[in-house]
């Protein structure tokens, strides 16, 4: 095989092929590097700073095997990584960092194609945005949710428990020494969120958009086929390699269409709509907003994880895993799109038992009708705002009230719980300043917590408005990435308290009961948002500087595109 890249750097009698070699070779077997064997990155975003991936090392052990037999050459290559709970101020300010870096580590070293390890919410995207820009053979390996924990012979869900047991607290339903008892039961095992919040949603998205092994995603951390299916990733490189398939092979619009519809069909995480949209936009493709609502639209929500159901990951493996539950939509599904094997998603369909009905439900029987994310628009959104209906509660999907705004977390958190806050059920709580530029990095603080004295009267959900994104793990009537942010001059920045708000699913429109003439005259308002939006130096600086808004993912406006594979010239 000579039309290898790497050939590029370590075929050749010249003293520049000299130097890659001799300094490369290091204990490899003597053919190693000779332009015949492809060399396999393996992007690997282990680090004790991101827990969900802690355990990446041994699966690149196994992924290097995979190598090795099959005739390539592995290479463990940390690239940066992203710890959901611990980065401050938010881990999506680094998403486009990390695919940055990754994007040109791929390109500026002597390999054919990368094997993509990740886990945590943040990880899958950036490998993704990464692999799509260079466009060498790549696939992912999804670290695989942890094993449940249990609290009291209960069940605890990451994520999704902390949110409901801490507004018991503030509620005064259980003791905050109750509620810090669960805390050790809350981490079982290596892994991810075991909730369908980000991370097990990514993981999803990476299979249907055909570029796990198929079966492969929601494998357990800790199962033994873990590492059996990283072995057979790691032969399945090479032959990828041989047979030239690439990412833009791959992940074509239909199969973006593919993940939509699986998203839907698990109840996965809005984020995935910011990292699709991402995705897309580095592999050149026209995906917008309105094909999440048209793809998504009749699709019936039929696994029952939390945070819109009651199990975790664990039982949707045992219950016939991934595969089972997309087999059940599998008319919804484009027929073309290829997998990392080349061979059709939908082929691998057949034959997928469900042994758990109560964890998979039957198509003809869901657990909702129609589970698609509704894209939202009108004069408080003009470019779109997203909502999870099947995370909502039913009587709040057609509401008006009147709006208490907060201009920032902090604002939110000194008012929210005072007893003279004029609010009721049926206000709308509105949030702005959160959006990717006004944060900046679009946290997950959309999911805004109730006031307290609204959950002593038993309150359990309000609609809710940010420029903000949720939790995976979260849940609630709450309106997410609308857009332009307020930071961007959006409307969200000239609604005021006590304006009347007007949300209507069925017919996709937000709207506030205010003239276009009186908004245009609030300026003042608009200046308040801004206080955080000013960094001077460092990738922060670049960010806010670059960064799109949440309707066309939240890439930087320069890293839209695939710049390739193209080899750079020579140093020495
Ligand atoms: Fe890492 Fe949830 S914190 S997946």
């Amino acid at each position: 095989m000579d039309d290898l890249r790497s050939a590029q750097w370590y075929v050749g009698q010249d003293r520049n092929a000299y130097i890659h070699r001799a300094w490369m070779r290091r204990g490899l077997p003597e053919n190693a590097l000779d332009g015949t064997k492809p060399q396999i990155a393996i992007a690997n975003t282990a680090s004790d700073l991101t827990p969900c991936n802690m355990h990446l090392d041994e699966v690149s052990a196994s992924v290097q095997k995979g190598i090795w037999e099959a005739g390539g050459v592995p290479y463990n290559l940390p690239v940066v990584s992203l710890g959901e709970t611990v980065l401050k101020p938010t881990a999506m300010l680094w998403r486009n960092m990390a695919a940055m870096a990754i994007e040109e580590m791929l390109r500026a070293n002597p390999i054919d194609g990368v094997v993509l390890l990740g886990g945590c919410d943040k990880t899958i995207p950036a490998l993704l945005m990464a692999a799509a820009s260079v466009n060498i053979p790549a696939i992912v390996v999804p670290g695989g949710p942890m094993l449940t924990g249990h609290f009291r012979g209960e069940a605890l869900g990451c994520g999704t428990d902390v949110w409901r047991l801490s507004e018991e607290v503030r509620g005064g339903q259980i003791t905050n020494g109750e509620f810090l008892k669960s805390e050790s039961s809350m981490i079982r095992s290596k892994g991810h969120c075991n909730t369908m919040g980000t991370a097990s949603t990514m993981a999803v998205v990476a299979e249907a958009l055909g570029m796990t092994i198929p079966g492969f995603a929601g494998t357990p951390a800790p199962d033994a086929r873990l590492q059996a299916m990283s072995h057979e990733t790691g032969r399945l490189i090479v032959n990828m390699i041989r047979e030239d398939r690439r990412p833009s092979d791959i992940m074509t619009r239909e199969s973006f269409l593919n993940a939509i519809v699986a998203v839907a069909a698990v109840g996965g995480s809005t984020n995935s709509v910011v990292h699709l949209l991402a995705i897309a936009g580095r592999l050149g493709i026209e995906l917008t907003l309105d094909d999440f609502d048209a793809a998504g639209k009749d699709v019936p929500l039929l696994v029952n994880l939390q945070p819109s159901g009651e199990f975790l990951m664990d039982d949707l493996f045992r219950a016939g895993g991934v595969l089972a539950a997309l087999a059940e939509v599998k008319d919804f599904l484009r027929p073309e799109p290829i997998t990392v094997t080349g061979v059709p998603l939908v082929h691998y369909l057949d034959d997928q038992p469900v042994f758990d009905p109560t964890v998979i439900y039957p198509r003809e029987a869901p657990l909702l009708p129609d589970a698609g994310i509704a894209v939202l628009r009108g004069n408080l959104a003009p470019s779109g705002a997203i909502i999870k209906p099947a995370a909502a509660t039913a009587e709040l999907l057609s509401h008006t009230g009147p709006a208490v705004v907060f201009d920032s977390i902090e604002d939110m958190r000194d008012r929210l719980d005072d007893p003279d806050l004029d609010v009721t059920k049926d206000s709308v709580l509105v949030l702005r300043g959160c959006g990717p530029r006004g944060y900046p990095g679009m946290p997950e603080v959309g999911n805004m917590p109730l006031p307290r004295k609204l959950l002593e009267q038993g309150v359990r959900d309000m609609v809710r408005i940010s420029d903000a994104r949720m939790s995976g793990t979260a849940y609630g009537t709450v309106i997410l990435h609308v857009a332009p942010e307020a930071a961007a001059g959006g409307p969200l920045a000239y609604i005021r308290t006590g304006d009347i708000v007007t949300l209507d699913v069925e017919s996709r429109s937000l709207n506030v009961d205010v003239s276009p003439e009186e908004l245009a005259a609030r300026v003042e308002s608009a200046t308040s948002v801004a206080a955080y939006a000013a960094p001077t130096r460092g990738w922060t600086r670049l960010y806010v500087d670059h960064v799109m808004q949440a309707d066309t993912g939240a890439d930087l406006d320069f890293l839209v595109g695939s710049s390739g594979d193209a080899v750079s010239r020579e140093s020495h």
